[in-house]
C-alpha cells in the first residue's frame, strides 16, 4: 500500500506509536495526533486516504467529530475506521450511525481485522491464480512448524489446509510433509499408497514437473488437497538430500496456488531455507511452560536468521488439556501476539484423526471448526498481504 496516507488519532501514546509503526511498515505516509480538534485541522489540511481513530476523546464528542468530517467537502469521502478502547456496544452504535466505515475494538484480533479492512479499502488482494514472482507463477508458501512434538502441528497443517481450500475453492492446494526422518500426514488423512517424498526425490529432477505433480499426487476426497506424503520410514528419511527437497518445493510452487509444508520441529539445513522463503510461518505452540520457553528460543533464532515477526502466525493449540498458561502469559513470554487459540477437543480430535476425517466434516458445528475456518481465512489474507509488500 505504498503511497497511501493515514491520519492516526489516539489519546494514548503507546497506542499511537504502535499504530504509527504498523502503518509505516505497510509503507503508509503517517501523521499522528492526540486530540480530536487537532485531527480535524490536519484532516482538512492534508486530506489523508484514511482516518484511524480511537473514539474515546476528551476534547470533543465523538458524534460531533465524525459528523464534522462527514459533512466537510474535504473529508466527505474519507474512510473513517474506529479502533476503539471502549468495548461497549453503545459506542460502536454511535460511531457506525454517525458514519464510520468500520468499528474495531482493541484486542489481539484487531490488527488482523484492520489488515482485512485495509485490503477491502485499498484492494491489494490478488486473485489466487495470478500470484506470481518475477513474472513466473509462484504459489503462496505456508510452513507449519513447532518447537516441540505433540503440539498438533501435523493435524493442524492438514486441517487448516482443508479449510484454506474451503475458503479458496478455485485454488489448487498441495500439502507436503517434510518432517524427517518420518512423516505423519499420510496416516492422518488416510493415504496408504506407495508414493511419498522418498520415491519422488528418487526421480530425475526434470521429471518432477508441474504435470507430474498434478497427475500423480494423491487427492483425498474429504480433504480436497493434493498430498506429497512424507518419508515412510527413518531409513528413507535419513538419506534425503536438502537440495533435492528445495527443488521439489520450487516445482510445487509453479504447480499450486498454495503450498503448505509441514516441517515439524525441523530447523535443520533443510527446514531453515524453506522458512526463510515462506510467505507465512505458522508456529504452533501448546500452553505449557516448557514448550513456550523452547518456542521463544526458536523465535530468537529465527530473528537472527533474518525472519520478520510480521511473517509469523502463532497458533496456541490446547492439545493436551485445559490447564497451562493463559494466552496473555504465553504472549508475554513469546513477545508476539497469538493470532488464534484452538480449544482442547478431548478425544474428539484423535478420533477424527483415527478416522482420517477433517475436524470440519466430522464436527461441523464445534467451536474448533469455526475457529479453523476463521484462522484459514486470516492466514490466506496475511500470506497475500506479506507477498504484496
Ligand atoms: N486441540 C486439540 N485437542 C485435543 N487433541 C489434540 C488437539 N490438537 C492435537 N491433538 C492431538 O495431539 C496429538 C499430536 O498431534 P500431531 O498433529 O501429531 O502433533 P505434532 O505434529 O506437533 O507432533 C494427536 O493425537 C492429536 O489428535
Ligand atoms: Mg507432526
Amino acid at each position: 500500500m505504498v503511497g497511501k496516507s493515514v491520519l492516526i488519532l489516539d489519546q494514548n501514546t503507546a497506542s499511537r506509536n504502535f499504530l504509527a509503526n504498523t502503518f509505516l511498515e505497510k509503507q503508509f505516509k503517517v501523521t499522528v495526533v492526540a486530540s480530536g480538534k487537532e485531527a480535524l485541522i490536519i484532516a482538512w489540511r492534508d486530506e489523508p486516504d484514511l482516518i484511524l481513530f480511537d473514539p474515546v476523546l476528551s476534547d470533543i464528542k465523538v458524534e460531533e467529530f465524525i459528523q464534522k468530517l462527514r459533512i466537510h467537502s474535504r473529508t466527505i469521502q474519507t474512510p473513517l475506521v474506529a479502533l476503539s478502547s471502549d468495548p461497549s456496544p453503545t459506542c460502536k452504535e454511535t460511531c457506525l450511525n454517525a458514519g464510520v466505515y468500520e468499528y474495531l475494538v482493541k484486542s489481539a484480533q484487531a490488527i488482523p481485522a484492520l489488515e482485512e479492512t485495509l485490503i477491502r479499502l485499498f484492494g491489494t488482494e490478488k486473485p489466487p491464480e495470478v500470484v506470481s514472482r518475477d513474472g513466473e507463477k509462484s504459489g503462496l508458501l505456508i510452513v507449519f512448524l513447532s518447537a516441540k512434538g505433540g503440539t498438533g502441528t501435523s493435524s493442524l497443517c492438514a486441517n487448516l489446509a482443508m479449510n484454506i481450500k474451503l475458503a479458496q475453492p478455485e485454488a489448487r492446494i498441495v500439502v507436503a510433509d517434510l518432517v524427517l526422518p518420518i512423516g505423519s500426514i499420510a496416516p492422518i488423512v488416510g493415504y496408504e499408497g506407495e508414493l511419498n517424498l522418498a520415491t519422488v526425490a528418487d526421480l530425475p529432477s526434470g521429471q518432477t514437473n508441474v504435470e507430474y505433480f498434478h497427475e500423480n499426487l494423491p487427492e483425498l476426497e474429504l480433504w480436497q488437497f493434493q498430498l506429497l506424503p512424507g518419508s515412510p520410514d527413518p531409513q528413507h528419511g535419513n538419506i534425503l538430500k536438502g537440495d533435492r527437497i528445495s527443488e521439489i518445493v520450487e516445482n510445487l510452487r509453479s504447480a499450486y496456488d498454495f503450498i503448505i509444508l509441514d516441517i515439524g520441529r525441523s530447523l535443520s539445513r533443510i527446514g531453515l531455507p524453506l522458512i526463510q522463503k515462506a510467505d507465512l510461518i505458522t508456529l504452533i505452540v501448546s500452553p505449557d511452560q516448557s514448550t513456550i520457553k523452547l518456542t521463544k528460543t526458536v523465535l530468537d533464532y529465527l530473528q537472527t536468521q533474518g525472519i520478520n515477526d510480521q511473517n509469523i502466525y502463532v497458533i496456541l493449540n490446547r492439545a493436551v488439556g485445559l490447564e497451562g498458561l493463559t494466552k496473555v502469559q504465553a504472549e508475554e513470554i513469546l513477545g508476539l501476539t497469538i493470532k488464534t487459540a484452538i480449544p482442547y477437543m478431548g478425544s474428539n480430535f484423535a478420533l477424527a484423526n483415527n478416522l482420517h476425517q477433517p475436524i470440519t466434516t466430522k464436527y461441523p458445528t464445534d467451536t474448533a471448526s469455526i475457529i479453523l475456518k476463521e484462522t484459514a481465512e486470516n492466514m490466506v489474507r496475511l500470506a497475500r498481504l506479506q507477498r504484496v509488500q
